[in-house]
């Protein structure tokens, strides 16, 4: 057929930067809005009558936990809780949960946190209901069956773990953070409560804000990029940049928090479907190897890495700067992200951080296997990720 005339070759010239083939991949059910949070009790209620809930040390003392297992039990669900998740959550994280819930007759899981929790829990449900050891269901699509139902219970903005079909799990052995990307590994449930995020410190909203811009942009310039994919993406980057330093300047400030909690949510959405990139590739070894907060990473990578990338999607890093920088132009991305970064209080490199430059080679050997790259934009030689590294020190 002749792309010069009729409906199709307008199509063609409207959609000529993406692709309009997709394979798309959504959660179940997602639970959006302030106080939404109530409703996890009778939801569960559905699935079991036992419940294993799962969460992070720190997180009992926000009260939420207590509100979650309180609401089960209302629903007459007993919960039994494992607090032992940290950041870079590990498999003997996930083999911990899985003692917790032995014989107990756990149907349903409910995560409450972050991604760190959500991964966790995620994993705890898969292996749960397939058997077998963690290490098994590295990569993509190994279980057989269904994990056991989760329910994600968001009490930040920024990972996507919630409604996302992946886990990371640091397999410490090895000093390597396992990506685990299962259409069986996506809850059932997401809940997304603004609220929960109020009592979030100023740190916790950066460093988690910024995985969704990273999610977002990543997104948005990836190579399974698709039609559907650019509408999460490029609205969560509108939200995120006007909503950030909102959150962060002003924790109660509720209309930013509303508009960040749905920045993760597209940008989650987003890329469930079309992945992430070299951002993540690069940071996931940062957090394997140094232990270091995975947002914090992507927001001092993602201005190098832009960079790297733009001139094999110059348009589409075009739009993501006209957005960064609010329509005033003439700044490059680098700089406009860099500024950004600052205004939320951002370390300023790597070496803040104890990154040593010495460490570097070893770095991008790991992060060229990592699942991520296989998304970005441009090809990425051992090299060239060693230069990022050096202008993220
Ligand atoms: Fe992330």
């Amino acid at each position: 057929m002749s792309g010069s005339t009729g409906r199709f070759a307008t199509a063609r010239v409207a959609t000529a930067q993406v692709s309009l083939t997709a394979d798309l991949h959504f959660p179940a059910r997602v639970l959006f809005g302030r106080g939404v949070l109530d409703r996890v009790g009778p939801l569960a209620r559905g699935w079991s009558e036992h419940a294993l809930v799962v969460t992070d040390r720190g997180m009992p003392a926000t009260g939420l936990v207590d509100r979650v297992t309180d609401g089960l039990r209302a629903a007459g669900v007993e919960p039994i809780v494992y607090d032992g998740v940290t950041p870079n959550p590990t498999i003997a994280q996930v083999e911990a949960g899985l003692e917790a819930g032995a014989g107990r007759g756990i149907g349903v899981i409910v995560s409450v946190g972050g991604g760190s929790a959500h991964d966790c829990a995620k994993t705890i449900a898969l292996v749960a209901a397939n058997g077998g050891e963690v290490r098994d269901y590295e990569g993509f699509d190994r279980s057989p069956h269904r994990a056991l139902p989760c329910i994600a219970v968001n009490t930040t903005s920024g990972s996507g773990a919630d409604v996302s079909r992946y886990a990371v799990i640091t397999d410490p052995g090895r000093s390597l953070k396992m990506i685990i990307a299962d259409a069986h590994l996506t809850p059932r449930l997401a809940v997304n409560d603004p609220l929960t995020t109020v009592g979030l410190p100023s740190a916790v909203t950066m460093a988690t804000g910024l995985d969704a811009l990273t999610h977002a942009i990543e997104a948005y310039v990836s190579t399974a990029a698709s039609q559907v994919t650019d509408l999460f993406a490029l609205r969560a980057i509108e939200l995120a940049v006007a909503d950030l330093p909102r959150a962060v300047r002003d924790g109660a400030d509720l209309e930013a928090r509303d508009g960040m909690m749905l920045a993760a949510l597209l940008a989650g959405l987003a890329i469930d479907s079309a992945s992430v990139g070299a951002v993540h590739a690069l940071a996931h070894q940062l957090g394997a190897v140094y232990d270091l907060p995975h947002g914090v990473c992507n927001g001092i990578l993602l201005p190098v890495v832009c960079e790297f990338n733009q001139p094999a999607s110059t348009e589409r890093y075009a739009r993501v700067a006209a957005i960064v920088g609010g329509g005033r132009g003439g700044r490059p991305l680098r700089a406009l992200l860099r500024a950004l970064g600052d205004r939320v209080g951002l370390p300023r490199g790597l070496a803040e951080l104890g990154v040593e430059r010495s460490a570097l080679p070893d770095l991008a050997a790991r992060a060229l296997d990592d699942m991520c790259m296989q998304t970005n934009p441009r090809p990425m030689r051992h090299a060239d990720i060693v230069a990022c590294y050096e202008r993220a020190l």
